[in-house]
């Protein structure tokens, strides 16, 4: 094998004691692209975070290119050529794209005429199609992504993290994402790759290592591995059926009263008179690519958004029309939006993760004095980490402790506390691992057994395929096309989507 340009050796890195990895062997070659798997909690960010100069190792230790290191910030380990490429960029939105790149550097003042030339120059090395001159407001994940990059190269980065890259990228993004990664390693760079999309792993790494509960489980080169020996190495059992394999037909469940409906709903340019239906009892998936005004029509259905006063169509619940003014007014009626962004409204980060879970209970106007029994709000937390297998060191947790994907659980149990009758899922397994889609795929199911009207956004089509009972297209802001699963086929929805 070639060089080796990074190296953990016999690494633990602990939080109060408890390990988030331990005992880890781990090597980074120089030119390779090497896929991190492992499920929500396994300590694949942490890891990686730890290069990063996020987090000193708590025991063992750490080479990069031959020496011994600990990077006290993310800067110091920039300034050793290691780059984290994080999802929420850390560009300038106001700037444009050429004085990101340069933004920092001595003189950038005085060459603010320049840089637009050097930027140019730089992204075509790089053969990345970003406009130096656009405000990166302007820009798309993908072309964020790519001055994300270059801003790197430009400081010099050998050693790339790119941790889940491509969970909110469009797949025409994606292929410019994969592109970019080959570009970067042709150059000689190194790549770390997160992903819970294993397809990709298999597809643009060399080799392949699988974390499981904090340890190294497997490492090979990516030929050596399937689908399946990735999962039996997370899991460390083999999963009973394919989570998205070739599904036989499905009966739909039939529907009940209607439980929500939007007639001729506007709001701004990504809502333009749409109208549609969801029933009690049903699944409804809601398909559409980027941009096709889903989330919200359906923000606006919650009453997190507001359409336009004016022409603003109607909202109706059980058949009588409903204006929100707040989000809580949507909750009190049954209505829960269970959010695709976590980050923004989804959750209080430094409460702890029982009290996230109650607050949820606390929006819905539960009675002010049960609700500082923390003692219960403990035992009803205790009974949504179990039922969502939150993996956690301890319920009193904050939240800003759990990896991306139980922070997601904690979402969805926030929610559900309240004991919706409607309730729309928005991306729910985004960043969530194979093994818990299929368990938030489950209680998805449980909830329209009981009688609950469901709603799945999902720009993923094996997972409208697998979850919905009737498939909506959305298209420019309306609806295009209504489907029964019985009826519905890859091919028919892609195509409503974007003819
Ligand atoms: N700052 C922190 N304080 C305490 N515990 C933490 C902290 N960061 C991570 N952990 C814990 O370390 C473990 C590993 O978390 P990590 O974020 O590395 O998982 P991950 O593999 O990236 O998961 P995901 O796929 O969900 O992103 C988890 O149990 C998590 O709760
Ligand atoms: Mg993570």
């Amino acid at each position: 094998m070639s060089e080796v340009i990074v190296e953990f050796r016999n690494a633990t890195k602990s939080f109060r004691n408890v390990p988030a990895f331990r005992n880890v062997n781990f090597t980074l070659a120089r030119g390779e692209v090497h896929a991190l798997l492992g499920e929500n909690g396994a300590g694949k960010s942490t890891l990686t975070k730890v290069l990063a100069g996020l987090y000193p190792l708590t025991s063992g230790k750490l080479f990069v290119e031959g020496k011994a290191r600990s990077f006290s910030s993310p800067i110091d380990a920039l300034g050793h050529g290691v780059a984290m490429v994080f999802q929420e960029t850390n560009l300038i939105p106001s700037m444009t794209v050429a004085q990101n790149l340069f933004l920092g550097e001595e003189n950038f003042f005085n060459r603010l005429r320049g840089i637009n030339i050097k930027a140019q120059q730089q992204l075509q090395r790089l053969s990345f199609h970003v406009e130096p001159t656009a405000l990166v407001s302007s820009l798309g994940a993908a072309k964020k992504q790519m001055v994300e990059i270059a801003r790197a190269v430009q400081r010099n980065a050998r050693i790339f993290i790119f941790d889940e890259p491509t969970a909110t990228l469009t797949p025409e993004e994606k292929q410019h994402f994969f592109a970019l990664v080959e570009r970067l390693k042709q150059d000689g760079n190194s790549i770390i790759f997160i992903s819970h999309a294993l397809e990709e792993a298999l597809a643009i790494a060399d080799r392949i290592s699988v974390l499981r509960d904090g340890e190294l489980v497997a490492t090979d080169a990516a030929a050596m591995f399937t689908r399946d020996r990735i999962v039996q190495a997370m899991v460390g059992r083999q999963l009973k059926d394919e989570l998205y394999g070739e599904q036989a037909k499905r009966t739909a469940r039939p529907a009940g009263a209607k439980a929500l409906a939007l007639e001729n709903v506007s709001m701004g340019k990504t809502v333009r008179s749409a109208t549609l239906s969801v029933f009690a009892g049903q699944i409804t998936g809601m398909f559409g690519l980027v941009g096709a005004g889903r989330t919200e029509m359906m923000k606006i259905a919650a009453g997190v958004l507001k359409r336009d006063f004016f022409h603003g169509g109607r909202v109706k619940l059980n058949g009588e029309s409903v204006r929100f003014s707040v989000p809580r007014q949507a909750v009190n009626k049954g209505i829960a939006y269970i959010t695709e962004d976590r980050k923004l409204d989804g959750i209080f980060d430094t409460m702890s993760i029982s009290q996230n879970i109650f607050f949820g209970k606390l929006a819905k106007g539960a009675n002010p004095i049960s609700v500082v029994s923390m003692a219960q709000a403990r035992r009803e937390a205790a009974g949504w980490l179990e039922k969502l297998t939150i993996r956690t060191i301890r319920a009193d947790a904050r939240v800003v402790e759990l990896s991306g994907g139980n922070q997601q659980k904690v979402v969805i149990a926030k929610s559900l506390i309240q004991a919706p009758n409607i309730i729309i899922f928005d991306e729910p397994t985004r960043g969530v691992d194979v093994g818990a889609i299929a368990e938030i795929h489950a209680m998805i199911r449980d909830l329209a057994d009981a009688g609950a009207a469901v709603v799945v956004v999902s720009s993923y089509l094996p997972e409208i395929l697998s979850i919905s009972d009737r498939i909506l297209v959305a298209r420019q802001g309306r609806i295009v096309e209504e489907m029964s699963i019985e009826d519905a086929t890859e091919e028919s929805i892609m195509y409503a989507a974007v003819h």
